[in-house]
């Protein structure tokens, strides 16, 4: 018996063939675009998976998406582990990447190496995506060293939310785009296979996509990068309150939802839910009242028996 649904033996896409990380480079000189996008569970998984994205990133987003924080720094090892776990049950084809949550790689190469490890045993992921560039390449490489695949994320990196003094575009100015040029291809030689470019001028990812023979994924970074990722809730419009710029809504489920939710209150209110399609078969004509009382357990038959009741069993009738 496999662990995982590592196979995809319970997504829709099970007979598919998995999309590996030489497809994804490949993808570079072909040109076709990489679609990503996040998922946290396995019911999101299953529908990103038949809808054929090519890469699903369990995102540390999870801890304002799921969890409702206001930043992404709370998040643990375990609780990524569990929801990589999750979805990778729901992936047939697509390629499953976990990330790194804060200070589950900082410290040391070390530690970085672990922790990528834990979520490939323990998430069933296909790689790793760490935050940050020049100061993560002896991380990056020693964990490629390792045999796990490392997707880069430079940029706007979510988990430095407080040295960057907030969510804010990246790379601006002449130190600034030079920064992200060198993290770009810092990240290409310590041997990471894809690179994630978040909230940066447009004309500066094109910039890296031209420059590093890795693919890129953009977010917030314009349509010049080889791919793309959206948080799922962002895309289909569950998402309530502030939205970034860059996260197009491709439905509004949001509001579907909460009208669903609304017309089953009112029918449950009205007592016409549930109705007779989703209601089971009486028992047989005949079958009348049950008596209880032989079938009390043992600890029901001595409270009752010390409450003196036995003489008079419930009779319950249970359909009219
Ligand atoms: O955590 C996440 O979802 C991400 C994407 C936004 C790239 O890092």
């Amino acid at each position: 018996m496999k662990m995982y649904g590592f196979s995809g033996s319970s997504s829709a896409n099970s007979g598919a063939k998995k999309v590996t990380v030489p497809d994804l480079r490949a993808r570079k000189t072909s040109g076709e675009k990489i679609a990503m996008v996040t998922a946290y569970d396995y019911t999101m998984a299953r529908l990103v998976d038949e809808a054929g994205v090519d890469m699903v990133l369990v995102g540390d987003s999870l801890g304002m998406v799921v969890q409702g924080l206001t930043t992404t720094i709370p998040v643990t090892m375990d609780e990524m582990a569990y929801h990589c776990r999750a979805v990778a049950r729901g992936l047939g084809r697509a390629h499953l990447v976990g990330d790194l949550p804060f200070m589950s790689y900082q410290v040391s190469p070390q530690q970085a190496v672990e922790s990528a490890g834990k979520l490939m045993k323990e998430g069933a992921c296909e790689s790793i995506k760490l935050e940050g560039g020049q100061e993560v390449v002896e991380h990056v490489h020693r964990i490629v060293r390792a045999g796990i695949p490392v997707v880069g994320h430079i940029g706007l990196t979510p988990q430095s939310v407080h040295a960057l003094g907030g969510f804010k575009v990246q790379g601006r100015g002449h130190d600034g785009a030079e920064k992200v040029l060198a993290d770009a291809v810092a990240l290409e030689q310590a041997g990471a296979f894809s690179i994630v470019l978040e909230a940066i001028p447009p004309d500066l990812a094109a910039q890296v996509t031209a420059l590093v023979s890795i693919p890129t994924i953009g977010i917030g970074a314009g349509a010049g990068c080889d791919g793309q990722v959206l948080v799922c809730t962002d895309l289909l419009g569950l998402s309530r309150g502030h939205q970034p710029k860059f996260a197009k809504r491709f439905a509004n489920l949001g509001d579907a939802a909460v009208e669903a939710i609304g017309a089953y209150v009112s029918e449950v209110r009205a007592g016409t839910f549930p109705g007779a399609g989703q209601t089971y078969k009486p028992n047989a004509a005949g079958a009348g009242s049950v008596t209880v009382g032989p079938l009390l357990s043992h600890r029901a038959r001595e409270a009752a028996l010390s409450a003196d009741e036995l003489d008079a069993p419930l009779a319950l009738d249970l359909w009219h």
